[in-house]
Order: C-alpha cells, then sequence, then structure tokens
C-alpha cells in the first residue's frame, strides 16, 4: 500500500515507523489509510504497534507508529526455519491476545501473516498492518446492538473494500476471502492464525506455489500434507489447533478464539515460561543459537503422591498395630 520508514521524532527523541501512502492514492486507498489509523488507535494492547499520528503533509498521507526494533517473524522464519513448538506457540499466544482484543472490537485483521508479526529486540510480540482490516460496526452504529454476522456484511467496510474484490494475502486467505473479501468475519483470521502456526512449526507453508488455479483448488478442498508428516513431533495441540483452523469452511472451525487460547495456555504452563522467553530474544533477535531448549515438565502427580502417602502410613500403622 505505501513504504514504511525508520525515523526519528526529535521533540520526544524517540525512533518512530512513519508509513507513507502512496501519493497517487486513489480515495478508497485513502479510507484505507484513515480506517487502519481508526482501527488501531481504538485498540490499545500490549500486543498491537500503536499508532501515534495520523496526518497528511504536503498532499502526502502518514500513519506514525511505535518503532519496533527487532524483526518480523516473515525474517525470523527465513534466517531460523522452523522453529521449536513451544517458542511457535508462544508467540502465538502473542497474536492471538491481539487478535482477540481486536475481535472483540469488532475489528476482523484480514491480512495475518509472518510479515505483519513483528517482535522486539526485548522478545515482544506486536500485530501490526490494520491496513485492510475491516470494521463489523458501521459509522455512527457504535450504540446500536451488537451486530450479527450478517450485519457485518453491510458495514463500513463495504466503503474500503469493493463487494467482490479480493484484498489480502493468498498464501494465507481462507477460500471466502478469495471469493469476497468484503464478507469475511473473524473466521477468516482464525484461518490465517493455522496458516502461519503451520508455516512456524514445519517452516513452509501448507499452500506452497503461489496464487494459481491448482493452488487455490487445494486451499478450497483443503488438502495440505499434515504437520505430523512433516515432524512427528509436533505436539498435539499445535496438531489440533491446525486442523480446526484451517478447514475450508467457516463454520467447521473454531468460531472464535477463546478455545484455542485456552489450549495453549494450558500447553504452555508444561514449560518455564521465562526460559522460553529468553530463548525466543536470543535466537530471533540476537542470533545466538547455541542455547538449550527448555525441558517439558512432566505434569505433577500430586493427587498420586497423596494416596501412595496416605497408602504408606496406613500400612505403616496396620503394621505397628499388629507388632
Ligand atoms: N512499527 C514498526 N516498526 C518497525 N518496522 C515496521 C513497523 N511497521 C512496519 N514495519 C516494517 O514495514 C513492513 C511493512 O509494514 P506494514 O505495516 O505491514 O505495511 P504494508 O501495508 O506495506 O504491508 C513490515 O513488514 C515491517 O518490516
Ligand atoms: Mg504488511
Amino acid at each position: 500500500m505505501g513504504v514504511v520508514y525508520e525515523a526519528h521524532d526529535e521533540h520526544l527523541d524517540r525512533d518512530v515507523a512513519v508509513k507513507l501512502l502512496n501519493r497517487d492514492a486513489d480515495t478508497v486507498a485513502v479510507n484505507q489509510w484513515l480506517h487502519e489509523a481508526r482501527a488501531v488507535s481504538r485498540l490499545a494492547h500490549p500486543h498491537i504497534v500503536p499508532v501515534f499520528e495520523a496526518d497528511e503533509f504536503d498532499g502526502q498521507p502518514y500513519l506514525v507508529f511505535e518503532f519496533v526494533d527487532g524483526p518480523t517473524l516473515s525474517q525470523a522464519l527465513k534466517s531460523r526455519g522452523a522453529l521449536p513448538p513451544n517458542e511457535a506457540v508462544q508467540m502465538m499466544l502473542g497474536v492471538l491476545d491481539a487478535l482477540a482484543a481486536a475481535h472483540a472490537q469488532g475489528i476482523v485483521h484480514r491480512d495475518i501473516k509472518p510479515g505483519n508479526i513483528l517482535i522486539s529486540k526485548r522478545g515482544e510480540i506486536k500485530l501490526a498492518d490494520f491496513g485492510i482490516a475491516a470494521s463489523e460496526y458501521s459509522q455512527g452504529e457504535e450504540d446500536l446492538e451488537r451486530p450479527t454476522v450478517e450485519r457485518v456484511r453491510t458495514s463500513t467496510q463495504r466503503e474500503l473494500t469493493m463487494a467482490g474484490s479480493m484484498l489480502g494475502t493468498p498464501s494465507y486467505m481462507p477460500p471466502e476471502q478469495f471469493a469476497d473479501s468484503s464478507s469475511v468475519d473473524k473466521r477468516a483470521d482464525i484461518y490465517s492464525v493455522g496458516v502461519m502456526l503451520y508455516e512456524m512449526v514445519t517452516g513452509v507453508k501448507p499452500f506452497p506455489g503461489g496464487f494459481n488455479p491448482q493452488t487455490v483448488e487445494l486451499i478450497n478442498r483443503g488438502k495440505y500434507i499434515p504437520p505430523q508428516r512433516v515432524d512427528p513431533d509436533i505436539p498435539t495441540i499445535v496438531r489440533r489447533i491446525i486442523k480446526k483452523t484451517i478447514r475450508p469452511k467457516a463454520k467447521n472451525r473454531y468460531q472464535d478464539l477463546a478455545p484455542v487460547l485456552k489450549d495453549i495456555r494450558r500447553y504452555l504452563k508444561r514449560y518455564p515460561i521465562r526460559h522460553v522467553r529468553e530463548i525466543m530474544v536470543r535466537n530471533m533477535v540476537t542470533n545466538a543459537p547455541d542455547v538449550t531448549e527448555p525441558q517439558f515438565l512432566p505434569k505433577k502427580r500430586t493427587v498420586l503422591r497423596v494416596a501412595l502417602t496416605a497408602l504408606a502410613l496406613v500400612i505403616a500403622f496396620s503394621l505397628a498395630g499388629t507388632a
């Protein structure tokens, strides 16, 4: 849509990212640009890159964002290949937290992909690029009842995306987004999350091969190599999320991110999280890959331990009684 520069705000003495819209942008693009600013400014969230300013200078529309000083996930995947699942899932938690916050505000991102995930040098995960995000609310209708999925189709996004047109990044898009980007709901993001998670843990895309009729056919039929065939060590939780997100029909996917987040949190409980984060920072940002992976902690068998102790006591007392 435009170009992003690293810049320095001299007044506040801080680095910023300045996103410029093409000068020859048409009205639709300018609306889209304003829309991004509004969508992000409504979403104050630790895992969403905050927008500081939206303005025009000499006819040049621009947005100013917080500068994220590390690589994008796309760059990280290029340099590292597949990520250890615990690292991938830990990163995914940040993305999903951000996305769930957007969905709660009625915003569908519509372009979830590694190039739009930024990683700071402190290992913070930040979701960026709400450039084609769609709002479930029409302007001025905020006071009305929460919209249903059907109402989403008749809201503001029509002004931004012509009905029947296609916006997004084909490798990560669900079939319904190919057909008509303006009619998608949060389940489109849920699908893209699955594609991204697949790529994170296997190092390859489920639907490689670019945008051609053969690939679109595979996407429409949901035909991809199961991740466990690429790497049998991929944990069940990751396989399950991938399976229940990359489904061609939206009604067969997870309908909401809440159960995904719940499963992920439960899985991550079994890892020393601080260690996972430290490793992620060293691997992703400083490129010092010589680190030991955190070990999966066996489930604490408290109930079993209490029962065994009780049994031992009973035996001890009965032996003492017979003595
Ligand atoms: N806030 C930011 N801090 C650092 N780099 C950024 C930031 N925002 C964007 N970038 C860089 O610019 C690229 C394009 O930005 P993005 O917002 O995704 O625009 P586009 O609409 O062109 O995809 C990103 O992939 C990232 O490399
Ligand atoms: Mg982008």
